[in-house]
């Protein structure tokens, strides 16, 4: 069987897609039109944080396996190529899929005949029935295998998936099991279904996490009020296997590049389909009304009332990013957390460990929040510390010491992350969420 395979695309589904592949025995040339991203990745470098993807890309260029480029034409041999492009959201919740269809011109000029065509990165309902035309051919097979790909556990998700499916029509089974044979040293189950329905499969599964993580963010209230934990009631509720224990953690809402964008496209073609998903639609809702929830604990924090001024308090942060294991600010409730503080006059000093330097300099510009490198620096002075991002060592971070330095030692805990007793012994008041602190 020829086993070369394109992937257009080197972000962080199409670099992972493409080193994993490699890594799986496959040879892959992987197209990306940013020349600057291809040179530097033709050197090794990675500039994704994503652990053991610097490693297999080196590992697929040292055994030839994997290489880069910009150049389309590079493709024409494949015998499979996937499109990871990005689809952002555009006006009123609708992808832009712009540079998917410049794309799949210029691939309708360069493949084979019977090269199939694949769409991996998320893509709107009735995308792939649309690709013969955008290709402008009819001999190039077209199938749907959306990626369920975490980050900062891309690399895993890629090699040991939960589930493997692949959407095609009913005349096209040849060219999905030829795609399914790209998943077979992984032995994921591997569901085989038509594209709509594995183009709904992703909507559906991102849609459903953000659902149940609004759950417990409206039970964390609930708990709140009636002086009950919601830490244990998430926990006891997860050991029914119907349930299951992951996505119930209450925090300061949902966000990253992924399940903001895909409930909003799930409620589009939902409602362009004359269907009401009320369910998904409040989940987004809840999820707005948790950030002010937030920002109005740490303004009781602060000033010890609801309607209290934060103007000229300073408020120590930790945790910037989206979630722990990633510096990524894209739609992060930290960010959209620390800016309306921020406008309501709070000084702000915010440390995260993964944060670039783009975005850092990007954040000290637009919002009069200051990122610190040293987590022990946000506390000097400061009227509450709080912690926005589960990022692991904040539990170990010296808490007497952030005691000392700051003004008041309060600190509101949005992922419920830190060791009450610590911190108890550290003088601080802990206040979580949806727990009795
Ligand atoms: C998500 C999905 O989990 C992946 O399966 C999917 O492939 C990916 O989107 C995608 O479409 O590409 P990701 O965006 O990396 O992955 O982030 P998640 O780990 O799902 O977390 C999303 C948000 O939910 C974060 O802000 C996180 O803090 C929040 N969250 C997570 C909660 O508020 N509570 C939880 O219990 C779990």
């Amino acid at each position: 069987m020829d086993s070369r395979v394109g992937v257009v695309g080197a972000g962080y589904v199409g670099l992972t897609s493409a080193a994993c592949l490699a890594r799986l025995g496959r040879t892959v040339t992987c197209v990306d039109n940013d020349r600057a991203k291809i040179d530097r990745l033709r050197d090794g470098e990675v500039a994704l944080v994503e652990p053991g993807l610097a490693e297999l890309v080196a590992e697929g260029i040292a055994e030839r396996r994997l290489r880069f480029t910009t150049d389309v034409a590079a493709l024409t041999d494949v015998e499979i190529v996937l499109l990871c492009l990005p689809t952002p959201m555009g006006p009123g919740g609708v992808a832009d899929l712009g540079a998917f269809d410049t794309v799949l011109a210029d691939l309708g000029r360069v493949l084979r005949s019977g090269s199939v065509v694949v769409t991996k990165s998320t893509v709107p309902i009735g995308t792939a029935r649309r690709v013969p035309a955008l290709l402008g051919r009819s001999d190039l097979p077209v199938v749907s295998n959306p990626e369920f790909l975490r980050e900062g556990h891309a690399v895993a998700d890629f090699l040991r998936p939960d589930r493997v499916v692949i959407g095609a029509d009913a005349g096209q089974r040849a060219a999905a099991e030829r795609v399914a044979a790209l998943y077979a040293a992984t032995r994921a189950p591997v569901l085989h279904t038509d594209p709509a329905t594995a183009e709904v499969t992703k909507y559906a599964s991102n849609a459903f996490l953000a659902v149940k993580a609004s759950y417990a963010n409206v039970l964390a209230d609930l708990c709140e009020r009636v002086g009950a934990d919601v830490t244990q009631v998430t926990r006891a509720m997860g050991f029914d296997d119907r349930i299951g224990p992951d996505f119930l953690a209450a925090g300061p809402g949902w966000g990253g590049s992924c399940l903001p964008k895909d409930a909003g496209a799930l409620l589009w073609a939902a409602e362009a389909a004359g269907v009401d998903f009320a369910l998904v639609r409040d989940a987004v809702k809840i999820n707005t009304r948790q950030q002010s929830m937030v920002v109005r604990k740490v303004r009781c924090a602060v000033t010890g009332s609801a309607a209290g001024s934060l103007v000229g308090a300073r408020i120590g942060v930790l945790g910037l990013a989206f979630k722990a294991g990633t510096g990524d600010l894209r739609a992060s409730p930290a960010v959209a957390v620390v800016q309306a503080l921020a406008r309501q006059g709070a000084l702000i000093r915010a440390h995260d460990p993964g944060i670039s330097a783009a975005d850092r300099i990007a954040l000290d510009a637009g919002s009069g929040v200051r990122v610190m490198d040293d987590p022990y620096s946000v506390a000097d002075d400061a009227m509450a510390l709080v912690v926005l991002t589960e990022w692991p060592q904040f539990r170990d971070l010296d808490w007497p010491l952030l005691a000392a330095a700051t003004a008041q030692p309060v600190v509101v805990d949005t992922r419920n992350l830190l060791d009450e007793v610590i911190l108890a012994e550290a003088g601080f008041r802990h206040i979580g969420i949806g727990t009795r602190g």
